[in-house]
């Protein structure tokens, strides 16, 4: 990999500034931050690098940095166990002074990176660049809250169903930029607004899965009711919404500040997607068991109302009035190609549309989950609905608000999900069939590329990626 010379000489200055700072600060004048160590720090010691070991995997015993042991299906150190961790790693650390004093941060560094020569738990940073390495070295230099990111960039993120990965694509070149990893069966993705961090709901943990934007890490793991499926985030970014799939059916809702599961709301069945809606009003989630839509209202946490439909309810998106309000919920069901509407104000539904067969294609039948047609969003300008059929492995791309079809394209096999850039210039969709995502010029209505991913492809989404 291209060293990026404008970042090394930024980071270079910033650390020079450090040492330069703390030669005029005694030792005793810079503090360990607790509250940094806890929630920025601590993480690092359970993140998964590839080739290496977990540190909480030997540190519970070997040698006099003690980590506290986590209880079986314990995600995280209780406050009072962070004390311990933060007093113990505390001993290894001269704050405030170069940080290659400090045997917290050169035992795990490697030796041509400025380490020294020798930790029984093996080298995990190759370089004082290292986004974790240097929330380390911030700590020790006494920061109390997370550098500024350089800068804001627009990613599209592919989770892989039946892999254990997700894969990051820039769509400026439509290249992959980097994966998640650590997180087996990853079902549903979205981002903080600010670019902070993702959230991935983890089927096997039963966890709401915090990433953080810039070390592509695993940064807390928040235990949830039940499993989990899809999950939405409001425009503010202050909570996550978490679909849970397990019957009689439930919604959870993450408090991001706090890192809390503060509330189960009770729904009509078990749900598979929630969504907050365009103007963070209301979490509209929906059932695959039961055929219900239950409405929570988010100032109030509530369920407000619901409606049964003819079937499962699978994905669903939004239109809104020029207020931004809700206007339409679109919904694709159980055994149904295509999508009906449902007039938000009314709580009825008040059209169906049909997806025809594609002349020459194939239809596949095998596989479908139940869900012929999976996969709903509307363009960023309000103006087109798209739809994907797994049947005719096509995209359906209807006017707004004449519902008239007025394109296709063909988007591979077994086409799951959808999500524009915010410019409404491309489409991505994850083709489960094909290992890939697809690229389409929204305008054009014509595939610019394929992207090989992961096993499985389903949901995807554009997000906000804080870059270091
Ligand atoms: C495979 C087991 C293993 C892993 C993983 C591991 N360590 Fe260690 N670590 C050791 C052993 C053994 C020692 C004692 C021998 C030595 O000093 O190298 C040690 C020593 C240390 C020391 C010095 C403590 C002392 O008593 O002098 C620090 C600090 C440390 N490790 C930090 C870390 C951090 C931070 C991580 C994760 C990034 C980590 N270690 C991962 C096994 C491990």
């Amino acid at each position: 990999m291209k060293p990026n010379i404008r970042l090394r000489t930024r980071v270079l200055f910033c650390s020079l500034f450090t040492v330069f700072f703390s030669g005029f600060l005694s030792a005793q004048e810079v503090q360990l931050d607790f509250d940094y160590f806890k929630n920025e720090v601590q993480p690092i010691f359970l993140s998964k690098r590839e080739g290496n070991v977990r540190c909480i995997q030997c540190h519970t015993r070997s040698s006099n940095f003690r980590l506290q042991p986590l209880e079986e299906n314990q995600l995280y150190w209780s406050d009072e166990q962070s004390k311990l961790n933060f007093d113990s790693a505390s001993t290894f650390v001269l704050a405030g002074e170069d940080p290659l004093r400090s045997r917290f941060l050169t035992h795990p560094l490697s030796a041509d990176a400025g380490g020294d020569p020798f930790h029984g738990g093996g080298k995990h940073f190759h370089s004082q660049f290292d986004p974790e390495w240097r929330i380390m070295a911030d700590w020790v230099a006494g920061a109390t809250a997370r550098r500024e990111p350089s800068s804001i960039a627009i990613r599209i993120i592919q989770t892989n169903a039946a892999g254990d990965d997700s894969t990051i694509i820039d769509p400026a070149t439509n290249q992959v930029v980097g994966h998640i990893s650590d997180i087996e069966i990853p079902h549903g993705v979205v981002g903080a607004p600010d670019g902070s961090q993702i959230y991935i709901t983890n089927e096997v943990m039963h966890s709401l899965d915090i990433v953080d934007a810039r070390t592509l890490r695993v940064k807390r793991r928040i235990p949830l009711s039940g499993r989990p499926n899809n999950l939405g985030v409001t425009s503010d970014g202050s909570k996550v919404y978490v679909a849970i799939m397990e019957m009689p059916g439930s919604v959870d809702i993450i408090d991001v500040a706090s890192m809390k599961n503060i509330k189960t709301v009770s729904t009509k069945g078990a749900i598979h997607n929630v969504y907050v809606t365009p103007d963070s009003r209301y979490a509209v989630a929906g059932s695959v068991h039961t055929s219900f839509i239950s409405v929570i209202d988010t100032r109030t946490d509530e369920l407000v109302w619901d409606l049964e439909m003819s079937s499962g309810i699978r994905p669903m998106t939004f239109d809104t009035n020029a207020d931004g309000s809700t206007k339409n919920i679109f919904v694709q069901l159980s055994g149904f190609h295509g999508f009906a509407v449902v007039d938000f104000e009314s709580r009825k539904e008040i059209a169906r549309v049909e997806h025809p067969a594609v002349p020459g294609e194939e239809a596949h039948l095998d596989g479908l989950q139940g869900a012929p047609a999976h996969g709903l969003a509307v363009s960023p300008d309000g103006k087109t609905l798209w739809s994907t059929s797994k049947v005719y492995s096509h995209v359906y791309i209807h006017s707004l608000p004449d519902l008239k079809e007025i394109g296709r394209v063909f988007v591979g096999q077994h086409p799951e999900w959808i999500t524009f850039t915010p410019d409404g210039k491309r489409a991505y969709i994850g083709a489960a069939g094909d290992n890939a995502t697809y690229v389409v010029d929204a305008i054009k209505m014509e595939i610019i590329t394929k992207i090989p991913v992961g096993q499985v492809p389903k949901r995807l989404a554009m997000v906000r990626m804080a870059v270091d």
